[in-house]
């Protein structure tokens, strides 16, 4: 049985299409059960209408809190029992509550080389710094925002001189192949969340698999 998944958006879903893509292509066992967007406006559930997902959204700002809004949420993925969430540009950070309710089953993608640049403004801080490589990588979420273990990073070199928005168009390519690989690593039991570890193929890892790209 193909792993029930729920993927969470809040804007244009280009990740979300590579895992669409990705399933239809036969080359990602996942079931995609539900697109959640706390924004009613995301494309993203676009997408995921014509790719036939049911969608679900709930709007934030008539929440009193955060862990309030998080508990509506999760109702909502529990309809379907998820055994993975995946963040593809789920731009809320998540209660302590919502974590630990899914608790080993979320999945983040963020566009730095973790641990290097949690937060925002990743690309023009990799090009600040003159760095060689930047990418991306996905991690299992725990509470520390973009701390949790990582699973599967992609990098790619620094082009001298290209502008930020060049940066990130370069690593959401990136995002677009190592996300659905990374999800398939989980859903498929080879990669698994234990006791604030990430374990690959039983092994418990401190470093992530790393993919160059050109
Ligand atoms: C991605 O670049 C990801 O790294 C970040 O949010 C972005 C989502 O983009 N967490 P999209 O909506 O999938 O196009």
């Amino acid at each position: 049985m193909a792993c029930r998944t729920a993927i969470l958006i809040s804007g244009s879903g280009t990740n979300l299409q590579a895992f669409i893509d990705a399933v239809a292509a036969g080359d990602l066992d996942l079931e995609l059960s539900i697109v959640f967007s706390n924004r009613p406006d995301a494309y993203g559930l676009e997408r995921a209408a014509r790719a036939g997902i049911p969608t679900a959204c709930i709007e934030h700002g008539q929440f009193e809190d955060r862990e309030s809004f998080d508990r509506a949420v999760a109702a909502e993925l529990d309809a379907v029992q998820p055994e993975l969430i995946v963040l593809a540009g789920f731009m809320r950070i998540l209660s302590p509550w919502f974590v630990e309710h899914f608790e080993g089953r979320i999945l983040n993608i963020h566009p730095a080389l973790l641990p290097k640049y949690p937060g925002l403004n990743t690309h023009q801080r990799a090009l600040d710094a003159g760095d060689e490589w930047h990418g991306s990588t996905v991690h299992f979420v725990t509470e520390e925002l973009d701390g949790g273990p990582r699973i599967l990073a992609g990098r790619l070199r620094v082009i001298p001189g290209e502008s930020a928005d060049e940066l990130q168009t370069r690593v959401q390519a990136v995002e677009h192949q190592i996300y659905p690989e990374a999800a398939g690593l989980v859903g498929s039991g080879r990669a698994v969340f234990r006791d604030g570890q990430a374990l690959l193929d039983g092994e418990p890892t401190t470093e992530p698999v790393v993919r160059s790209f050109a």
